[in-house]
């Protein structure tokens, strides 16, 4: 599958190693310089299986920084530039970047900037990152507790996708990730939605190989058409409005929101604009928030927020970056498959979606 005319191919399981091999053997010049980036978890967990396919790869160097979103700000960049600095990294090295969507944010970052740019390879360990963060080329970290306000479009040379390494997440990563293709199946892809409903037991992932391609594909194909996000990449950002914002409280919080748990939050707010403004059925709405409140009960534990807290939700999406002439910018359901992007909504009935 084709990522970008500049790059960024997609593999998938055994033929992307190989492609892999191929590519450090006749590109990079010695495994020393290849930075192989993990989190403490992914160390343990994924290390093993990458250099059981590849095993020169165990002479490359190790960057290891600390699991968790907290960990996604500049400071991490900068001693991930310091610690390439020490080992002596040129323009000519290679980050692999082995993990969830923090890892393959940062890492991609930090490719975009460290000398002006080196090549970075992303092979994403969760299920949110081999669906949604590494596709797409935007890489970044948060400023304190804004989302991503810093960051680049940046093209790896490779998406390795092996969906063995799912094997290990904790089945709250495998839900939070489940969200992102539901979204997929919501914004573009009513067929999708419909087979991802169809899944009742989030135990037998090793099934899911094809749901996995396709969500994938959903995604890719819309970066393709929109890659710096101009009009129709903005369909991708349903649900993260609201989804962003709670996110974005909760990690002030001792509450733990995994992105797509606030983003399954923020679907179900934003299906309900989507009703009141966007000419989403009621049929529809109520059939989006029953599957997905049956998946994720865990949502109702966070829903209870009281009159202070929203409005300190509220406060955090009137600076998010989307916002354009003072209004609060959505994507909005029209049906579901279909979605519309640069959508207005007043503060009210964001307020209102809350409590809904
Ligand atoms: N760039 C983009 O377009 C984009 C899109 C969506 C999300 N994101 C970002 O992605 C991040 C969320 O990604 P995530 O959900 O993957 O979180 P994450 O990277 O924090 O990983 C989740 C947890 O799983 C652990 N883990 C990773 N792989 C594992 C494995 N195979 N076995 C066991 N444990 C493993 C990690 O150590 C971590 O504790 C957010 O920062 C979000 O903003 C970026
Ligand atoms: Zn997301």
């Amino acid at each position: 599958m084709k990522n970008s005319d500049r790059g960024g191919f997609i593999y998938f399981d055994e033929k992307a190693y190989e492609i892999l091999k191929n590519y450090l053997l006749n590109q990079i010049d010695s495994p020393k310089n290849t930075f192989i980036l993990v989190d403490e978890k992914t160390h343990k967990y994924c290390i093993p299986i990458l250099i059981s396919h590849i095993d020169f790869l165990k002479e490359s160097n190790l960057i290891q920084i600390q699991s968790g979103e907290k960990e996604k700000n500049i400071h991490t960049c900068i001693q991930i530039c310091k610690k390439l600095e020490k080992f002596k990294a040129t323009r000519k090295s290679l980050i692999l970047n082995l993990g969830g969507g923090v890892i393959t944010d940062i890492g991609g970052f930090v490719a975009s900037i460290f000398k002006r740019g080196i090549r970075f390879v992303n092979i994403p360990t969760t299920l949110l990152g081999m669906v949604d963060a590494s596709v797409g080329y935007k890489t970044g970290v948060n400023l304190d507790s804004i989302k991503n306000e810093i960051g680049s479009f940046y093209i790896p040379e490779f998406l390795i996708v092996d969906t063995r390494f799912l094997k290990t997440l904790p089945e709250k990563e495998i839900l939070s990730g489940m969200a992102e293709m539901f979204k997929h199946g919501l914004i573009a892809d009513k067929d999708f939605w419909i087979h991802m409903n169809q899944i009742k037991n989030i135990n037998n992932i090793n099934q899911w190989d094809h749901l996995i391609r396709h969500s994938i594909l959903i995604k890719q194909k819309i970066v393709d058409k929109d890659p710096k996000e101009k009009g129709l990449r903005k369909i991708l950002n349903f649900g993260h409005t609201i989804g962003h914002a709670l996110e974005s409280y909760f990690m002030n919080t001792e509450k733990e929101v995994l992105h797509g748990i606030a983003v399954i939050m923020g679907i179900i707010c934003e299906s309900w604009i989507s009703y009141k403004i966007n000419g989403l059925s009621i049929y529809d709405y109520k059939n989006i928030k029953s599957t997905l409140s049956g998946l994720y009960p865990m949502q109702k534990k966070i829903y209870d927020l009281s009159d202070s807290e929203i409005e300190k939700i509220l406060m955090i999406m009137e600076y998010d970056k989307k916002n354009e002439k003072n209004k609060i910018q959505f994507s909005l359901l029209k049906e579901i498959g279909k979605c519309s992007y640069n959508c207005g909504v007043p503060l009210s009935l964001i307020k209102e979606s809350f409590w809904k």
